[in-house]
């Protein structure tokens, strides 16, 4: 059920942060914020900092930040609308319900009855392995044969579907028990054939696949026979409540083991799972035969950024390692490999050894994956200079697209050590990656660095920093003093409709607003843009949002970023250190706001200037001569009236 947007706004207003936070982490005051150990990673001096003035919480360390919600949700995996009803209860706040339509009854009674009939067959083929003949001598067996004890059958709830004549014992069994053909086709228990309903999964032992909060919400079938027209395993069909790309088999079991340890081990099936489980290795979640999601690895994302696959030691085993690495990468998550021997997969090689033989091989074999792809690259390529050529644009390909640049940089070192190659021409590589992924999600051509590299001495190393559009940092800058300062208010010179110097108060948000909007700039990232665009038609609108709208923001790339920017302070005394004395704080907020601004523009317009030189170069007719000169000229027009306003700042 919807909570109501004002009922929101009044939920995030009431609750604390500190008095949030300080439920479950001890807090103590050091300056104007309070300290305490991050509970987000492992650490022994505190570096978790709440901020109670702006009600943010952000820690150091690992870099979680945010508000009241999004603190219960890092820390109680709560979802959103669960963390809203927490603090709603905790601050008695009543939450007037939405009135739900006629459809969003439906859909919420259908999943319902969903969860219902899988805990109803849960129930059956669990009572079934254990309590009737059948179940025992076939299901029972085969998994204890497989090597497994009982506590392991229990705890995952294994089960037994018959086998009688006519493949249908459970639907028959869950007809009696009132519920609807329908229902039964509809989750996928039943299948409809040429004479009426049958099970899906008749002499199969069965595997509940269990949603975060433990929920069934699927089945996995193994088959016991040999019979080549049958698939090994029979997976329920997706379903309103079952969405096979979010799901991981095991992360109810396994979710606290994996925030605990700080890794999570992933395997291909229901049986690995269950191995790792039996020898006390518990942080293990398998994707269930298919190549990874994005969604599943977010979901991992929750617990922990270390991902260590486990795949087994044959060719299909290693192909597999390579699948959805990229995407794991890309979420600024760290990805290990480890290979078991050809003949091993996890359940077998589980089985095998013991558990400390198995933890000290999961330790010793790990391998950072890219070190792990080189080699493996590269083995194949041996002398072959073609090959060699396109493994080491698959390196780098896979390199860019990790989010850190300092990773970056020592994967370039790494690779280059590994490859043989210069570290120098890795990185040309990279940056020509980059630069061209850079372009593409932006959407932008200006504001980004050209082509043509910039630096003026050749030999001088290009770092990955200069991927980073002109103006970046001042760009960021503008957010943070958007954020921190909107609504402020500072006097500022403006032309009034008889083109007259006025003295006028304005907002810091409006000041900024319109100066840009005037010469046309325009945010190169996405984020910062969004946010520039919010303030942009909230001014227009007559009211300025403030530091709290951006970190309760339900996009969650603005709330990351206002946190993130939020929680250290603005430094606005530096001006002494240029040695600029400046009376009040108004002035120095209004010098600063106006430096970054015009800082911001002189490097946007730099960049711009050495495009159309650029361009000028290979102009063709002269008339396009003269419309880029036209064009730089003006540039330099804005940028000496930019320099002159910014003398005259400074010299203030
Ligand atoms: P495997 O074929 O490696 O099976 O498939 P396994 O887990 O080792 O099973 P055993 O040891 O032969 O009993 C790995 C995973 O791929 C999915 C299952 O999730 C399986 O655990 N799979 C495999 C299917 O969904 N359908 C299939 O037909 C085969
Ligand atoms: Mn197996």
């Amino acid at each position: 059920m919807a909570i109501p947007g004002e009922t929101v706004e009044q939920i995030l207003q009431a609750a604390h942060i500190e008095e949030v936070v300080g439920e479950f982490v001890t807090l103590k005051k050091r300056g104007s914020n309070l300290w305490g150990n991050c509970p987000f990673h492992n650490e022994k001096t505190p570096s978790f900092s709440v901020n109670p003035a702006r009600n943010i919480f952000k820690c150091f360390g690992c870099g979680k930040a945010g508000d009241s919600a999004k603190f219960l949700m890092e820390h109680e995996h709560f979802t959103y609308p669960e963390a809203l009803r927490y603090l709603a209860k905790k601050y008695n706040i009543k939450i007037e319900e939405k009135q739900q339509t006629a459809e969003e009854i439906m859909q919420q009674s259908l999943r319902e009855k969903m969860f219902n009939i899988n805990e109803f067959a849960d129930k059956y083929f669990v009572d079934t392995l254990w309590n009737t003949e059948e179940g025992k001598t076939i299901g029972l067996e085969y998994f204890r044969e497989r090597g497994y004890f009982d506590p392991i059958i229990q705890k995952f709830h294994l089960g037994y579907n018959p086998d009688s004549a006519h493949w249908d014992a459970f639907t028959e069994y869950a007809r009696k028990n009132g519920y609807s053909e329908e229902l039964l086709e509809q989750i996928g228990l039943s299948i409809k054939g040429s004479k009426g309903l049958y099970d899906r999964y008749h002499g199969r032992v069965m595997f509940p696949i269990h949603s975060l909060t433990g929920r069934v919400i699927g089945f996995g079938g193994r088959i016991l026979v040999n019979d080549k027209k049958s698939p090994k395993y029979q997976n329920s069909p997706e379903s309103e409540i079952y969405d096979k790309k979010q799901t991981l088999y095991g992360i109810y079991f396994a979710k606290n083991a994996i925030a605990r340890q700080d890794e999570c081990i992933l395997v291909e099936g229901y049986f690995d799972v269950l191995r790792m489980h039996q020898i006390g290795i518990e942080n293990v979640v398998a994707s269930s035969g298919t190549s990874l999601t994005m969604e599943q690895i977010r979901l991992v994302k929750r617990y922990t950024k270390n991902i260590t696959m486990l795949y087994d030691g044959d060719a299909a085993g290693i192909h597999a390692a390579l699948r959805g690495t990229d995407m794991i990468l890309s979420e600024g998550m760290n990805v290990r490999v480890v290979v078991l021997p050809p003949e091993h997969d996890p359940d077998t090689f589980g089985k095998e050894f013991s558990t400390e033989y198995v933890s000290n091989y999961l330790k010793e074999n790990a391998k950072d994956f890219i070190r792990f792809k080189t080699e493996l690259l590269l083995k194949d390529a041996e002398n072959d200079p073609i090959k060699r050529g396109q493994v080491i644009r698959d390196i780098v390909e896979t390199i860019s697209v990790i989010p850190d640049s300092i990773f970056r940089i020592t994967y370039v070192k790494e690779c280059s050590r590994l490859l043989d190659m210069p570290e120098q021409t890795l990185t040309n590589e990279l940056n020509k990656i980059l630069r061209a992924k850079l372009k593409k999600t932006l959407g932008i051509e200006e504001n980004v660095v050209p082509e043509t590299e910039t630096t003026t001495t050749p030999k001088q190393e290009e770092s990955v920093e200069d991927q980073l559009p002109a103006g970046y940092y001042q760009e960021r800058e503008l957010v943070k003093l958007l954020l921190m300062y909107g609504k402020n208010m500072i006097t500022d010179e403006r032309l009034d409709e008889n083109g007259e110097k006025v003295l006028e108060q304005v907002s810091v948000a409006q000041l900024i607003v319109d100066d840009l909007k005037a010469d046309d700039f325009v945010f190169t990232n996405y984020v910062n843009r969004k946010i520039f665009d919010v303030f942009d038609k909230a001014i227009d609108e007559g009211y300025i949002p403030d530091d709290q709208f951006f970190v309760s923001h339900e996009d969650e790339t603005i709330s990351q970023l206002a946190a993130d920017l939020l929680s250290t302070p603005y430094k606005l005394d530096q001006w002494e250190k240029y040695g600029i004395f400046v009376k009040q704080e108004e002035d120095v907020l209004r010098a600063t706001v106006l430096s970054t601004i015009y800082r911001y523009k002189d490097l946007i317009i730099e960049e711009r200037r050495k495009a159309i030189e650029e361009e000028l170069k290979t102009a063709e007719t002269a008339e396009d001569q003269l419309i880029l000169l036209k064009r730089k000229k003006d540039l330099d027009d804005i940028r000496k009236q930019i320099n002159k306003e910014l003398g005259i700042v400074i010299a203030k």
